[in-house]
Formats: C-alpha cells, sequence, structure tokens
C-alpha cells in the first residue's frame, strides 16, 4: 500500500470506529459532489476534532473563515449549545449558496450564518457589528491571507479564544523559504507573525490522512 493509501484507509477506519454514519454530513458531501465543489473541506476526523476543540473551549460564539459547502461549519455548529451563533466566511456565491442549503438539511439554520464576500471585506462589518468577542475561530479561506486572518481574529477575540488555522504544511511546502507560491508566502508570513505576537500561545502539528501531508496552528489568546 502506498503511504497515500494508508493514510486514508486509516482515516476511513477513524471515521468508521469513531464517528459511524452521519446522514447530514454525508448529504452535505453528496450535495457539494452534485454541485461540483471541489472536495477540500476536513476529513471526517478533522471535522470531528474542531467539533471537540470547539466543545472543550465552551464556545458560544464561533466564527468561521472559509465555509465551501459548510462540511466543517455543520461540524463547529453542532458544538454549540442551543443560543449558540457561527458566523461563516464565504466569497464564492455558489459555495455559500450550497453551504446554506447543507445546514438548513442538518437542522442548523437557527445558530449559523452565511455571510457572502471576500473575508477581508466581511470582518470589519463583523467587528462594527460589535458580534465579537468570538470563543473559537477557524480560518480555512486563501492562504495568501493568513496573517491578515489572524489579525482580525486577534481584534474580534477575548483572552481564552481558541484559534485553529487549517493546511499550514502543504506536502512540507511551509520550510521552503524561498517558495514564490502566494500560498505558501502567506503561511509562512502568519507563523511569522505568531512567533512575534505576545498574545498568542501556539503550536502546529503535522497531519496525514484521507487529505494527504498537511497540518494546522492551534492557538490561544493569552
Ligand atoms: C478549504 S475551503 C473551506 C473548507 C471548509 N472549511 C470545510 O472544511 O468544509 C476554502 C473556502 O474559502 C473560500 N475563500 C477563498 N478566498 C476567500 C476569501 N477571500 N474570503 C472568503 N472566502 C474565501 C473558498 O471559496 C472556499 O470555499
Amino acid at each position: 500500500m502506498t503511504s497515500k493509501r494508508a493514510w486514508s484507509g486509516v482515516d476511513s477506519y477513524f471515521a468508521k470506529t469513531l464517528i459511524g454514519s452521519d446522514a447530514a454530513l454525508e448529504a452535505a458531501l453528496s450535495a457539494n459532489a452534485a454541485a461540483g465543489l471541489p472536495a477540500i473541506d476536513v476529513s471526517a476526523p478533522q471535522g470531528k476534532l474542531l467539533h471537540l476543540l470547539a466543545r472543550m473551549a465552551g464556545a458560544r460564539k464561533v466564527l468561521e473563515i472559509g465555509a465551501l459547502g459548510g462540511y466543517s461549519t455543520i461540524w463547529l455548529a453542532r458544538a454549540l449549545p442551543d443560543d449558540g451563533r457561527l458566523i461563516s466566511l464565504e466569497r464564492n456565491l455558489r459555495h455559500a449558496e450550497v453551504a446554506r442549503l447543507n445546514v438548513g438539511r442538518a437542522g442548523l439554520e437557527r445558530k449559523v450564518e452565511i455571510r457572502t464576500g471576500a473575508a477581508l471585506d466581511t470582518l470589519p462589518k463583523i467587528q462594527a457589528e460589535g458580534l465579537g468577542p468570538f470563543d473559537f475561530v477557524f480560518i480555512d479561506a486563501d492562504k495568501a491571507n493568513n496573517a491578515a486572518y489572524l489579525e482580525w481574529a486577534l481584534r474580534l477575540s477575548r483572552p481564552g479564544t481558541a484559534i485553529v488555522v487549517d493546511n499550514v504544511v502543504p506536502e512540507g511546502e511551509v520550510i521552503d523559504a524561498a517558495s514564490r507560491d502566494p500560498d505558501v508566502v502567506g503561511v509562512r508570513r502568519m507563523f511569522e507573525m505568531i512567533a512575534r505576537e505576545p498574545r498568542l500561545s501556539a503550536t502546529a502539528i503535522q497531519t496525514v490522512g484521507a487529505k494527504g501531508w498537511d497540518g494546522f496552528v492551534l492557538a490561544i489568546v493569552v
């Protein structure tokens, strides 16, 4: 078995044994595929990790940057109490439309708002509307803007807010200081920002799985 096939097999085993079948999540992935959305959502074990982290943080207000079809949105929204709220920012109108349908099918429309527009345009409005501070922030949009998103996450947070940033390793490219790939440059800029930001305590974990070799940052606002 090649490494990638082995990683996928282990992810399937984890999903089968620890998560089981889930009609709303499976329907979301089917709807995404039917609508031609790219399959770049988090894996089922990663979605469950986000869900558990949000619960550990006692999150009542969650901010997500990058909804795609709402797969991670559903995982996160399920961690919220009845009066909890999740705002997810999505630039692509089609993605947002599919995400809203998926969230509705999962019975979470009362807790979830998918806002359309480029996140760097919608984030100032969220601040102006006084919707923060958020207890949990998940950053998973265009990686080139990761440092700017992290700045916004800090503005919209409080001490104790947990922040997760996805796709910070892509196939190990993060250590290529000479890379001109805007995503790699953006991820590296974000790491440099974290390194000099006294308000953040953070780590990064590499992962392998159905989505290949990647990783995420986990940070807490101190
Ligand atoms: C990796 S996907 C998100 C996956 C989703 N979090 C999940 O796991 O189900 C990234 C999404 O970010 C959106 N995106 C890209 N640039 C954006 C921007 N500037 N503002 C808001 N959303 C953006 C893309 O359209 C895409 O749907």
